[in-house]
């Protein structure tokens, strides 16, 4: 009798746990084999989200997890924690915020892994096998079922840079605002750093330029305008493409990379000048008005005003 019960309860129990499971469904039966389905196009090669799963199980499921929700039993012990695929959220992209990347985004990063986290690079995997991987990524996302990817930004050829250029690329870094979490100095320290979390509500840390010469979405001069254009989707770090002119955008690389540890032209023009860190609660144009109570818009010693996330 009590055995029956037992019984009865377990089998009530397990009967809708599955049917939850079929509800809230990472994915019924049904839509698991479409999604399975899911090819990429890297060039001349066609992914097949089927051939990566084996691949999938092997390399990446200890963190990105079986249902490929982040929650993968390494998971807990790393910071930041690895992507939930389900999502279709995605830091890098050559696509405008909001919008999902392109194959060959998703393929870069998997070879590129993210600095400054857990993700490691996947180049030894073959060429074929990262582009079977990017479909199996992207099958766990409803998203790329009924979206396509955002148009690609345009970067215009870079210039020359120049002592001008440098300067210009200092006041835009002000105007804009990037210290605010980066800091002064773009060590990542600037007054709204300790208040940045991440659209799942994690502390995040605002980049610091002085540790490392390479971006989790890149290292070259074009990678680094993409970032800050682009923005990094589901973290506090903006797009900036409604704020800045392709010609603005090139100045603030150029000014960026002055503040990065390894050698460039950039640097070296920098320390030419003298360029000192920004200061800035000092209105840029205007002279000294010593005693006089500042009634401008920018109030200097204002806390600044939270960040709006996107
Ligand atoms: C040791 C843990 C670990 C393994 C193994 C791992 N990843 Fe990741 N992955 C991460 C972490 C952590 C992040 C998030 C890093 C961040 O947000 O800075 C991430 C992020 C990603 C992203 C998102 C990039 C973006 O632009 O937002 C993709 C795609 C990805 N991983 C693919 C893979 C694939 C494919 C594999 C297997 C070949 C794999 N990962 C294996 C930890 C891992
Ligand atoms: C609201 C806060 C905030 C502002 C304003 C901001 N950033 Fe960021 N930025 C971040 C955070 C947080 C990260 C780290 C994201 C991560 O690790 O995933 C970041 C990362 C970066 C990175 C490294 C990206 C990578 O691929 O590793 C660059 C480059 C960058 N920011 C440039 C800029 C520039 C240039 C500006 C101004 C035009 C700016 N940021 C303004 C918060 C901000």
């Amino acid at each position: 009798m009590r055995a029956g019960v037992v019984r009865i309860l377990f089998f009530a129990v397990s009967a809708t746990f599955t049917l939850c499971a079929a509800s809230w469904g990472q994915m019924t039966k049904a839509q698991e084999k479409q999604e399975m389905g899911t090819e990429s196009h890297i060039g001349k090669l066609t992914g097949h989200a089927r051939a990566g799963e084996p691949h999938y199980r092997r390399f990446c499921v200890g963190c990105h997890g079986v249902l490929g929700d982040g929650e993968g039993d390494n998971a807990m012990w790393i910071d930041p924690k690895p992507r939930n695929f389900t999502l279709g959220i995605f830091k890098c992209r050559s696509t405008p915020t909001g919008t999902l990347p392109t194959d060959e985004d998703l393929f870069n990063t998997i070879g590129r892994g993210l600095i400054n986290s857990n993700m490691p690079q996947w180049r030894p995997l073959t060429d074929q096998d990262r582009a079977d991987l990017v479909s199996y990524v992207k099958h766990f996302s409803p998203r790329f079922a009924s979206e396509k990817p955002g148009p690609p930004i345009q970067i215009p050829p870079k210039p020359e840079v120049t002592a001008e250029r440098i300067k210009a690329g200092q006041e835009v870094f002000k105007r804009v605002e990037c210290w605010k979490c980066h800091g002064v100095e773009g060590r990542g320290n600037g007054p709204s750093a300790d208040t940045l979390k991440d659209d799942q509500d994690r502390p995040i840390k605002a980049f610091n330029f002085h540790d490392t010469e390479r971006f989790k979405c890149g290292t070259t001069d074009e990678d680094l305008y993409k970032i800050f254009m682009t923005g990094l989707d589901g973290t506090p770090m903006p797009s900036f493409m409604d704020n800045l002119k392709s010609e603005d955008a090139w100045n603030l690389t150029f000014y960026m990379r002055t503040l990065q540890p390894m050698h460039s032209k950039a640097k070296e023009i920098a320390g030419q000048l003298g360029l000192k860190p920004i200061r800035p609660n000092q209105p840029a144009a205007q002279p000294e008005a010593p005693n006089q109570p500042a009634a401008q818009p920018e109030t200097p010693n204002q806390p600044p005003a939270q960040p709006e996330t996107k």
